[in-house]
């Protein structure tokens, strides 16, 4: 397999997450830059990955850039990227600010330079079986989806309303991709939502939570609860009843995927053992790059579920249904 070189800019969580899983694809070679010396050392020495001095450096060596900083950076650090030749992958939410999308669509169209999100729940194998099972007509026709996630209040930037957007466009944002992908176009969004504090104050000072409801062009409803006041951990939920049946999942349980239908049939099914959803998405990312094919989550699925993040966010302070902006494939960066 031909050698690529992917640069990761930024060495956090995710940045790791990431070269942990593209270091184990043959013919991958790594490179990373952080601003932050000390952890981008660690990073290197840990990970076997190139070190380099600033983030022009690293995106003039790479052949493919994955950007994993703070999300209030993905823009600029995706637009040099894009606007230098190099296939992006930005982790979610795509941007911070809708005109963000719109540039970046904008640009990776003008470059013809794909443009991938970093959307990875599709990867999840419990939500791509509830997403196939749902589009095969198993539980008829989808009326009614209920999603949820959340854990705990987390520190640093993610605290910074203005930085990462809080509950909505952080965690919700998971649950509005999967919906628009299974459910196609969302038409309103109405949300409620209480926050107070922020990352300078104590956990117990702070408070992140936000309730959902959409609407989509296909008739269905659904409802998004997103929280980061859950200091049981992390979990995901999600149930979908249609004129057939019902789809329940809760990250929680062993048995997590079951389909009960109104014929009396009922599916439970432990998760399946299959490769982890970050090498999942890495992968397919890297080989639809390497095959010169559309990559798997594209820039305007991440900017449509960014737009559904930011009208909630808009319709949370004024208390008003709002029309979520969509991208339709005119911005797909292949389009002429
Ligand atoms: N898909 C998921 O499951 C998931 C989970 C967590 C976070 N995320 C997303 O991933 C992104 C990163 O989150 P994280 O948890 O890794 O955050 P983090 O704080 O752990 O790491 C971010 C890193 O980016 C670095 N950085 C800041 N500015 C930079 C720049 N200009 N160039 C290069 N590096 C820079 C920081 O120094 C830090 O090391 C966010 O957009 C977040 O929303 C996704």
């Amino acid at each position: 397999m031909s050698l690529m070189k992917v640069g990761i800019l930024g060495t956090g969580g995710m940045g790791g997450r990431h070269a942990t899983h593209a270091k184990k694809i043959a013919g991958v070679e790594l490179g990373a830059f952080d601003p932050d010396a000390e952890r981008l050392a660690f990073f290197a020495s840990e990970k076997g990955v190139t070190p380099f001095e600033s983030a022009r450096e690293l995106i003039e060596w790479a052949e493919v850039v994955d950007v994993c900083t703070p999300t209030d950076r993905h823009a600029d650090l995706a637009l040099e990227s894009l606007k230098s030749g190099k296939p992006t992958l930005l982790e979610k939410p795509l941007a911070r600010s809708l005109a963000e999308c719109e540039e970046l669509l904008k640009v990776a169209k003008q470059t013809k330079m794909p443009l991938g999100t970093a959307q990875v729940v599709r990867f999840f194998p419990d939500y791509s079986a509830a997403h196939k099972a749902i589009k095969s007509g198993k539980i008829g026709t989808p009326a009614a989806i209920r999603m949820r996630r959340g854990g705990g209040m987390p520190t640093g930037w993610f605290g910074d309303m203005e930085r990462s957007g809080g509950v909505l466009l952080d965690l919700a944002v998971h649950e509005f991709d999967w919906l628009i992908w299974t459910l196609g176009q969302c038409t309103q969004v109405y949300s409620r939502s209480i926050q107070f504090g922020d990352s300078r104050g104590s956990h117990e000072s702070r408070a992140d939570y936000s309730l959902t409801t959409l609407t989509f062009a296909n008739g269905a409803v659904a409802h998004v609860e997103a929280t980061w006041m859950d200091p049981g951990g992390g979990r995901s939920t999600l149930e979908a009843a249609g004129s057939g049946g019902v789809i329940e999942f809760d990250s929680r349980l062993n048995n997590a995927l079951r389909i009960s239908t109104v014929n009396g049939s009922r599916a439970e099914s432990p998760n399946p053992a299959s490769d982890d959803p970050y090498f999942r998405q890495i992968s397919a990312f890297l080989e639809a790059i390497r095959n010169g094919r559309p990559v798997p989550v594209t820039g305007r699925d991440g900017a449509n579920a960014t737009a559904l993040a930011l009208a909630a966010l808009e319709s949370a302070s004024t208390g008003q249904p709002v029309t979520p902006k969509f991208f339709g494939p005119e911005f797909d960066y292949w389009a002429d």
